[in-house]
């Protein structure tokens, strides 16, 4: 049997082991230094890349350092010490005003007061000790699986799965649609997923584990799937296709009835990624916006991912990923030659917490249809401010769909990142695209006043940039589900 490999960071490239932190960043511009042409390198050449490199070294340094003086505590302390050292973590957390990580349940009193957030909490703690393989928490998966194949017009033969989050959600519709090619189309050696350009990125981190290849097909002038360049990267090794429901990066629904019909065509499954609008577009459109259909309805949609910890409003932790029909047998995993006997996994993780799966469900049936309208018409609201201040003021744009929940603001005059700067001055943090240069706001249901105070603030830092030539320093544009600054 080999040695255990000894602990310690690695030296990035070369994997030798090293002793500190410090060495591991030193290893890692030397690795960089010596190997001239890897990727890394090139990255690391970037200028913004370098900072964000250099940011995130050092976050990754002060860890390191935190976990060596925090190491296992020899004694207990008090409740109260604890609770009063939790207290005052909290407190550091994002200013009240801070719209992103905080924008869908919030204990902060920055959405609209009507009673979720306390349910939701109230039902997570109820059952935050359980797991999903209590009774009472499979009967939430099962009832949250029920209300969602409602709302998206499921037939009867129709199924889902409840998962951790929107990433697994992907990787289950992903690898049944593979399972399904593999079953009806076996001559195919190596499948092909076509993913318009603004699709979500976890289908290139799928492609790791699962073993396929992406084409990245270019979208139209206004960032939505291009139909007929999504139609001719079909190919015959072509199984899965991807519509985003909206995009995050630019908040474009793309041509759901469109693709699907490509999709019939051609035999290939159909994934809707409404991660983030599947709880939202179906509200909005009952209060009569123009919002494409997505759901089942459409002939030739596979499958659908919604993520219950977005737009449907629980604690963090729970989506959903549902299926037109049965083809979802592929799902369940089942392993029956075990000492501990059957072993039956119906998703990619195993233990979820039952508290986050409960939050799920009691918001669910508190809300109802006329509280999704309500939150709904509330963030159309924002959206409606949000954009007549763009209108009425000269040099900014929008880029992007605006159709939903998330809005890009760019300009052809102004330094739009040094007004998402100004704005973080102001306590809100704006999201930054690249892809154009543009500030993004992915939007909640804000009460009022802060709707109000948003755009005030969008004003004056507007006017910093405009009038009184305030420029921050170029910022690294970062969207990471660790590094959420
Ligand atoms: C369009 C889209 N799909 C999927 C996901 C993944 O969701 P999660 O972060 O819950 O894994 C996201 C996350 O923001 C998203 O924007």
């Amino acid at each position: 049997m080999d040695e255990a490999a000894p602990e310690g960071p690695r030296c990035p490239l070369d994997g030798e082991v090293l002793e500190s932190q410090g060495q591991f960043q030193e290893g890692l511009f030397r690795s960089v230094a010596e190997n001239k042409n890897t990727y890394w390198t090139r990255l690391a050449r970037i200028p913004t890349m370098q900072t964000l490199f250099e940011e995130k070294l050092n976050m990754q340094a002060e860890q390191f350092e935190t976990s060596i003086s925090n190491s296992f505590p020899k004694s207990g302390m008090t409740r109260d010490e604890i609770e009063q050292e939790l207290k005052q973590l909290r407190s550091q957390d994002a200013d009240p005003r801070s719209t992103f990580p905080d924008r869908w349940l919030n204990d902060r009193g920055l959405l609209l007061d009507d009673g979720t957030f306390e349910v939701a909490k109230a039902a997570h703690l109820a059952f935050f000790t359980k797991g999903n393989n209590y009774p009472t928490v499979v009967k939430f998966e099962r009832d949250l699986i029920q209300m969602a194949l409602s709302l998206f017009h499921a037939g009867k033969d129709a199924t889902g799965a409840v998962t951790s989050g929107g990433s697994e959600s992907l990787f289950l519709a992903t690898a049944a649609a593979l399972a399904n090619a593999k079953e009806r189309r076996p001559h195919i050696a190596r499948s092909e997923i076509i993913i318009p350009q603004t699709g979500y990125p976890t289908f290139e981190k799928y492609e790791r584990y699962l073993g396929y290849t992406i084409r990245r097909v270019p979208v139209d002038a206004n960032f939505r799937a291009d139909v007929s360049a999504m139609s001719e990267a079909v190919s015959e090794n072509t199984v899965m296709m991807l519509a985003s429901m909206p995009s995050w990066s630019h908040g474009v629904c793309d041509p759901v009835r469109e693709l699907a019909e490509i999709a019939s065509k051609h035999g290939i499954w159909l994934h809707v990624d409404a991660c983030v609008g599947g709880f939202l577009a179906p509200f909005v459109r009952e209060l009569g916006r123009d919002v494409p259909e997505f759901d089942f309805r459409v002939p030739g949609v596979s499958s659908i991912s919604a993520d219950f910890h977005k737009y449907g409003y629980s604690g963090k932790g729970v989506s959903g990923v549902f299926y037109r029909n049965k083809v979802a047998r592929h799902q369940p995993f089942i392993f029956d030659t075990w000492a501990a006997g059957l072993y039956r996994s119906p998703v990619l993780t195993g233990t979820r917490n039952g508290g986050a799966i409960a939050s799920a469900w009691a918001v669910m049936r508190y809300l109802g249809r006329d509280g999704y309208l309500s939150r709904a018409g509330q963030i159309l609201k924002l959206r409606d401010a949000i954009l007549s201040f763009v209108e009425r003021c000269p040099g900014l744009k929008i880029v992007g769909g605006a159709e939903l929940n998330v809005v890009g603001i760019g300009s052809d005059y102004s330094d739009v990142y040094s007004i998402a700067s100004k704005m973080k001055d102001y306590g809100w943090k704006i999201n930054l695209l690249k892809e154009p240069g543009a500030i993004q706001l992915v939007l909640g249901p804000l009460r009022d006043e802060y709707i109000s105070l948003l755009v005030h603030d969008l004003e004056k830092a507007v006017e910093a940039v405009q009038c009184e030539d305030f420029r921050a320093p170029s910022p690294a544009v970062v969207y990471s589900d660790e590094l959420t600054d």
